[in-house]
C-alpha cells in the first residue's frame, strides 16, 4: 500500500511538471529531438503538427527550422530527427 501511494504521488508530480515534462515517445532519436527542438519553442509544436505531417512534411519543417529559423542542427542529427518524427509522429 505504501508503495502504491509513493508511486501515485510520483506520477502526479511528473504530470504537473509543466513545460519541462518530456512526453515524447521513448524511441531512438528522442534525445536529439528534445535537445535540438526544445531550444526555441515547446515540444507541443511537434505533437500538435503530428496529425497532418508525413515524412516529406517533417523534412520540410526541420529544413525550415534550420534554414529560416537558424537552428544549429548538423546533418547527422537532422537525419535522426526526421526519422524519429516520421516514424513516431508522421502518418
Ligand atoms: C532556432 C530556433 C528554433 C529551433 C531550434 C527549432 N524551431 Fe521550430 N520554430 C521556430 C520558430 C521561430 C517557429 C515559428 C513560431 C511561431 O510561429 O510561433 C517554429 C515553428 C515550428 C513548428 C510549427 C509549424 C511551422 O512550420 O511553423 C513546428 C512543427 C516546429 N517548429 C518544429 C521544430 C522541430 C521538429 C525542431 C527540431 C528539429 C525545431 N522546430 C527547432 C524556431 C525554432
Amino acid at each position: 500500500m505504501r508503495t502504491l501511494v509513493l508511486l501515485l504521488s510520483f506520477f502526479a508530480a511528473t504530470a504537473t511538471a509543466g513545460e519541462n515534462r518530456i512526453f515524447l515517445k521513448e524511441r531512438p532519436g528522442k534525445n536529439q529531438v528534445v535537445a535540438q527542438c526544445a531550444v526555441c519553442h515547446s515540444l507541443d509544436y511537434i505533437t500538435q503538427h503530428a496529425t497532418f505531417l508525413d515524412r516529406a512534411g517533417w523534412e520540410k519543417t526541420v529544413g525550415k527550422m534550420i534554414n529560416s529559423m537558424g537552428a544549429p542542427i548538423n546533418d547527422a542529427d537532422k537525419r535522426i530527427i526526421i526519422d524519429y518524427l516520421a516514424q513516431n509522429y508522421g502518418h
